[in-house]
């Protein structure tokens, strides 16, 4: 029996783009969902056809057991979405945009303002309840907009990129509220460019890339897929960056990856622990001054530049260009070589 969320072969072209090359997804009921890729790999655009704001040109979508191509009113009353950029009332309070969408799905008034509080309360909005929401700080708007996606309680949730913007305490507890709510029952597709949320959260993890799923699994055998250790020093010196990567090179298993800010470098070895302690010697003999060595599991960033060739917190600024801060890099299998 398909899941609370199945797509087929769905596609979606705009002019020469495919930003949907033929998904397959399925996710359980009840489970988590974690869609990742890079930029304009066509994760908004696949949550945009689940959730009846786009039409696929072809493929097959259904959601909580309906038909999305053909019965899209009875899909939107039984789902709730977050969208990638925060859609609230400018003009409304915090309060009225969230007792606006509960009198939307039809609740009595009491209720949607009991609602309404209780969530501002869970966000930590209630301070500012009562001012006009375009006076909200970016993380601030998330929030609201986040629970506006949660008035209802609605069985299969979409939640596009939801901590994109929060600081570490909103985004921790945000992430109580996404388990609790799957506690619940509830379904969950979630995207995101933060894989440590990925790896808390989801039960499943879908990898896409120019509109194709390129690795799905859990976030275990994603990371036994990638193999291997890693062996990651931290030198002292900025100019040490690139005899160090020659050494790791020698050792490793492909081309070290090298972090300049915190002059970072990462190799995959296989070797153990022995291996490590011959590069400590070499680094030594080369006069190549560490504050920090060690080996350690892959993660799933590593999956991720692995799979992708990129890392994933790449972010676009509002002109869709890519920050300088993420160099894309190339493919481990070329690398590799
Ligand atoms: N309305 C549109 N018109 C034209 N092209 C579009 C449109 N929406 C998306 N695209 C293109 O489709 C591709 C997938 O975009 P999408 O927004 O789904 O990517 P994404 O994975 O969500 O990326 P990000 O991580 O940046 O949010 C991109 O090449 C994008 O430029
Ligand atoms: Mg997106």
């Amino acid at each position: 029996m398909p899941g609370a969320i199945y797509a087929e072969g769905l596609v979606k072209t705009f002019g020469d783009v495919r930003a949907l090359d033929g998904v397959d997804l399925d996710v359980p009921e009840g489970t988590v969902l974690g869609l990742l890729g890079p930029n304009g790999a066509g994760k908004t655009t696949a949550v945009r056809c689940l959730t009846t704001l786009l039409t696929p040109d072809s493929g097959k979508a259904v959601v909580a057991g309906i038909d999305v191509l053909k019965h899209p009113n009875e899909v939107r009353r039984s789902i709730g979405l977050s969208g990638q950029f925060a859609a609230v009332d400018e003009y409304l309070t915090g309060r009225e945009n969230l007792q606006m969408v509960g009198q939307l799905y039809q609740m009595k008034a009491k209720a949607a303002k009991v609602r309404a509080a209780e969530l501002l309360d869970r966000f930590h909005l209630t301070d500012a309840a009562d001012r006009p929401s375009k006076t909200y700080s970016g993380g601030m708007r998330r929030r609201l907009d986040l629970a506006a996606a949660l008035v209802v309680s609605p069985p299969v949730m979409f939640m596009d990129e939801p901590t994109t913007g929060l600081d570490p305490r909103n985004r921790l507890q945000l992430w109580e509220v996404i388990q609790e709510l799957v506690a619940g029952g509830t379904t969950l597709l979630l995207t995101t460019q933060y894989l440590e949320e990925a790896d808390h959260l989801a039960h499943d993890i879908c990898v896409i890339d120019h509109g194709r799923v390129i690795a799905r699994g859990t976030s275990d055998q994603l990371k036994a897929q990638t193999g291997g250790e890693r062996v990651e020093v931290v030198v002292h010196e900025r100019e040490h960056i690139t005899t160090a990567a020659e050494v790791l090179a020698g050792f490793g298993k492909g081309e070290a990856t090298v972090e300049q800010h915190t002059r970072k470098l990462t190799v995959p070895v296989s070797g153990g622990a022995k291996l490590l302690a011959e590069v400590i010697r070499e680094l030594d003999v080369r006069g190549i001054e560490i504050d920090d060595i060690g080996l350690r599991r892959p993660t799933l960033d590593d999956v991720f530049i692995s799979l992708t060739g990129h890392v994933a917190e790449e972010k676009v600024d509002e002109n869709g260009a890519a920050a300088a801060a993420a160099q894309p890099r190339k493919r481990k299998k070329e690398a590799g070589k």
